[in-house]
């Protein structure tokens, strides 16, 4: 009988050994160890024996089938260990492999640079106001005091659309649309957008970017004019002893009028917007009062500004859609 359950366990455990998934490891486990197991069986045969004989084969069975146990314990470990295993090689992932990244943007540096300035007058209380690329004659040029053939139209060559509307000249409409639409000084905006005329060079595009400005109060002086664009350009440019300069000039909207110029580092002036005080038929023409309040306007290059704060000396690159050129601007 003892060498019965020996025999039955060798064959056991060989069978534990041979069973190579998790199925046939249970099947073998219950033809030894379950009810009718092998093993167990043996037990029951206990019951004819002497005291003596059943103690110690008894004993003997017990062993037995702590030894199976022990192996089945030990095999099927095994068995999940290589499972998983299995699993994890068909899951691998190769981390070396170059990960696929989007490319991040950047921002034009001539909105750039229009961001820079409405931050800058932001800071001082001005609004920014906007209005229509196709603008009517009335807005672009009448109601800025430059009537229906009048030579001073000849000053900026002028893409016409239908009906007479033209792609807008300069920033300027937007003030006549601001002072019509709020009515009552005080009036204290910018109002930045692209402009387009007949134009073309290394300076010059057809398509460009301004900014007007407009203050319009009771008591408003050129001296506040001075200082006001003064401070702004010597912020923009973070230089405190920045050289600035008011030439007279004309414009029909403007009266006194003046071209702005800076000292640039070759020690020469280069002039990077106009200005004046609001014309008083201008300021008749939106129903102000010009007994009563009195303003300046100015009006500048936003792409000249680019060029001179980023170094560029061909006003082209901005608009070639280079990225080589534009990734030199990423922030
Ligand atoms: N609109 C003018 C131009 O484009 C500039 C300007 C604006 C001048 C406001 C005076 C006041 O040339």
């Amino acid at each position: 009988m003892q060498n019965n359950a020996t025999e039955i366990t060798q064959k056991g455990l060989a069978a534990l050994n041979a069973a190579n998934d998790q199925q046939t490891l249970e099947i073998t486990k219950a033809q030894y160890l379950g009810k009718n197991g092998e093993l167990n069986v043996l037990l029951k045969q206990l019951g004819s024996m002497s005291p003596e004989e059943r103690k110690t084969v008894g004993a003997h069975i017990n062993e037995c089938k702590n030894q199976f146990q022990a192996a089945y314990n030990a095999k099927r470990a095994q068995l999940e260990e290589a499972k998983l295993q299995a699993q994890l090689d068909a899951e691998a992932l190769d981390v070396t492999l170059p990960g696929r990244t989007q490319e991040l943007g950047g921002l034009h540096p001539v909105t750039l640079t229009l961001q820079r300035v409405v931050e800058l007058f932001h800071s001082m209380g001005f609004d920014v106001a906007d209005g229509p690329e196709i603008e009517d004659d009335f807005h672009n040029f009448q109601a800025l005091n430059i009537p229906q053939n009048h030579p001073a139209r000849a000053m900026q060559d002028t893409f016409y659309v239908e009906n007479g509307d033209v792609l807008r000249t300069h920033t300027s409409p937007i003030q006549i649309r601001y002072m019509l639409d709020k009515k009552e000084p005080p009036i204290r905006i910018i109002a930045p957008g692209r402009v387009y005329r007949v134009d073309s060079d290394a300076t010059h595009s057809p398509m460009f970017h301004q900014c007007e400005g407009l203050w319009v109060e009771e008591g408003v002086t050129f001296a506040d004019l001075k200082a006001i664009f003064t401070d702004f350009i010597r912020r923009f440019f973070e230089r405190d002893d920045l050289q600035v300069r008011f030439r007279p000039s004309f414009f029909p909207f403007t009266e006194p009028s003046a071209e702005i110029d800076i000292m640039g580092e070759n020690g020469k002036w280069l002039e990077v917007g106009g200005c004046g005080m609001v014309h008083p038929n201008v300021l008749k023409n939106v129903n102000i009062n010009p007994e009563q309040y009195t303003g300046f306007a100015f009006g500048i290059g936003l792409d000249r500004f680019a060029m001179l704060r980023y170094n560029v000396n061909d006003l082209r690159l901005f608009f070639d859609n280079d990225l080589a050129f534009l990734k030199q601007f990423k922030a």
